[in-house]
């Protein structure tokens, strides 16, 4: 499937921004940077905005969602949006009971952890996501509009030598779009809510494989979906969330959870563009991909054979240790410790320094935390760091 010409990567917008860049692996001129989680709570324009309304009307509102994603471009001059919205919107959408309580995550009306409840739960067919997606759309649409005149300067190569910025249409900034991996989700539902360990869902792919299968396939169809949905919308790239892989061996990793992944990337995976190499030859690209869990050290490999194009890396695991365990030629994303964001200046520039270096182990590196920006983040650190990058 051919996105369609007004979307910013067929558009010529942002398929030569330093983030679509690297996502190919390539070296821009200069790292580019992002940080998961950067709209939320540590900015005070979203806290202001945010007053009275919960989190899942927030990201079915397309005027705050998109309002949302822009603020920390328009603060921190970072190299990408980030879509605001949450891996639990699209089991709302399909009419799910769920809610985000705050300072503690999605919580569902009941916990989905056997056979029965896994089959009330997948009768639902996860295709009517589609008819309830309009608030979706609309909000990337809104967030394209405005991100496709907020290139940061000198965010596309000057020296392109094809001179591809001034032939088409000009910079913009790269909007992500990002889903649940079927097992981070998965993890929430048959708990019913957080938990440390994802022990309902553990025991469920062991103690029922039937009904574990069920649930990975319905949820990675409906993940999928929604991100389809993104990306058709004018998301330029696409992050799948898999935060609690972590928790699993490589073996339940790569036999009950990895085969839902793939599932679920393609429903993007035959999404393309039309573009130019740079010797100006005619070349049909595919979305970039990106796939990142916490404490998937021992996983990297794995997250990367399901076919991505990025790893993401969380702050236990240096880069350069991670480039050798993906293998040869793939770009990374991460890995500061978001602890360090609250540390003083000097510890926080040699990290970040550090990041960068171990960084050029590998072809291609954009820089991001190692997880989420905590709430309590002073904004004009991450500025800071922004800025220290891109020098
Ligand atoms: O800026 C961005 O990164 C984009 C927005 C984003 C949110 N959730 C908004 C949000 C993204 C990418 C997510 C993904 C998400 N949601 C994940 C995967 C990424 C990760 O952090 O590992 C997970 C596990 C969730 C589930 C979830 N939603 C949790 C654990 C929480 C935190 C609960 C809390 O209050 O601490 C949420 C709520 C949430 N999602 C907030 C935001 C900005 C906080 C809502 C608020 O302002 O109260």
């Amino acid at each position: 499937v051919i996105l369609s010409p007004q979307h910013p990567l067929s558009a010529g917008r942002t398929g030569d921004s330093r983030l679509v860049r690297a996502y190919r692996g390539e070296r821009p001129d200069t790292t580019p940077v992002w940080f998961m989680r950067q709209a939320g709570r540590s900015l005070p324009e979203y806290r202001d905005l945010r007053v009275g309304t919960r989190m899942l009307d927030a990201c079915l509102d397309p005027a705050m969602a998109s309002e949302i994603t822009l603020q920390p471009v328009r603060r921190h001059k970072v190299d990408a949006g980030i879509f605001f919205s949450d891996i639990v919107v699209p089991v709302k959408l399909v009419g799910v009971d769920v809610e985000i309580q705050p300072g503690r995550g999605p919580v569902f009306g009941r916990g989905y952890a056997d056979a029965a409840a896994v089959a009330e739960l997948t009768s639902v067919d996860p295709a009517r996501l589609d008819e309830a997606s309009a608030p979706i759309t609309e909000a990337v649409g809104r967030t394209i509009a405005e991100l496709n005149e907020t290139a940061p300067s000198g965010s596309r190569d000057a020296s392109d030598s094809v001179g591809r910025s001034s032939t088409l249409g000009g910079g913009g900034t790269p909007l992500i779009g990002f889903a649940g991996a079927p097992f981070t989700l998965a993890a929430y539902l048959a708990e019913g809510g957080p938990s440390k360990d994802h022990l309902a869902a553990r025991t469920l792919m062991h103690a029922d494989p039937g009904a574990w299968r069920a649930l990975m396939d319905w949820t990675a169809e409906l993940t999928g979906r929604f991100l389809r949905t993104q990306v058709l919308a004018g998301a330029s790239a696409a992050q799948l969330f898999d935060s609690w892989a972590g928790a699993l061996s490589l073996a339940d990793y790569e036999a009950q959870v990895a085969p839902a992944s793939a599932k679920a990337l393609s429903f993007v995976h035959d999404l393309e563009y039309g573009s130019t190499d740079a010797s100006g030859t005619a070349v049909t690209r595919r979305v970039p991909v990106v796939h990142f869990g916490v404490g998937t050290g021992e996983l990297l490999g794995a997250m990367h054979r399901i076919g991505v194009d990025v790893v993401g890396v969380d702050h236990r695991i240096p880069l350069d240790i991670a480039a050798e365990r993906v293998g040869a030629g793939v770009p990374l994303q991460g890995n500061l410790d978001p602890a360090l964001l609250a540390a003083p200046w000097p510890v926080l520039e040699a990290a970040v320094l550090d990041v960068l270096s171990r960084g050029r182990s590998a072809p291609a590196h954009v820089f991001n935390l190692g997880h989420g920006v905590p709430p309590e983040t002073d904004p004009a650190v991450l500025t800071r760091v922004v800025e220290l990058v891109h020098q």
